[in-house]
């Protein structure tokens, strides 16, 4: 798929440094197990880990396996035998966490448009659930 429209979007988001600590309120919020998995988070480290997660997760949207490394990685921490397994229905607080950010800090999207967010995160989500 063609994920440009999606990257700009991104950009757009990362203006405001609130996108991702917003994101991380949003998706504690869900869910007191959830809240729970962050219980000892170095949240600098966090931020940075996740802005670098969803730009590979676009690029691997987008059909290019240079990122394939770093996908098998992030799939292994959040696996059963990971450092931080994340349960498959945990995926739906995810992303509609950031969904919502996004909504709030890209003033361009459209409903198609994050249709086209919805549709290349879940590729990643899905490569997850299938490794857990
Ligand atoms: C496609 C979706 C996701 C992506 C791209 C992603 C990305 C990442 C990345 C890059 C890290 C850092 C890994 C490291 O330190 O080696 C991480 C850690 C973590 N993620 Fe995710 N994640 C996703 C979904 C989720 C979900 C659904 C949950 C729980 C509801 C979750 C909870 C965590 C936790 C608890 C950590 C460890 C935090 C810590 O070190 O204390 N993740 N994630």
């Amino acid at each position: 798929m063609n994920t440009e429209p999606i990257q700009a979007s991104y950009g757009r988001c990362l203006r405001d440094r609130n996108f991702i600590t917003g994101f991380y309120q949003r998706l504690q919020g869900k869910d007191p197990r959830v809240e729970q998995m962050f219980a000892h988070t170095d949240w600098p480290q966090q931020q940075k880990a996740l802005r670098r997660g969803i730009s590979a997760a676009l690029t691997f949207a987008g059909g290019s396996n240079i990122v394939q490394g770093m996908m098998g990685q992030m799939a292994e921490v959040h696996s059963r035998r990971g450092r931080a397994p994340v349960p498959p229905d945990y995926y739906t607080y995810w992303m509609d966490s950031l969904m919502e950010s996004v909504r709030e800090h890209d003033p361009k999207l459209t409903p198609k448009l994050e249709a086209a967010w919805r549709d290349a995160l879940e590729v990643t989500c899905r490569f997850f659930i299938d490794r857990y």
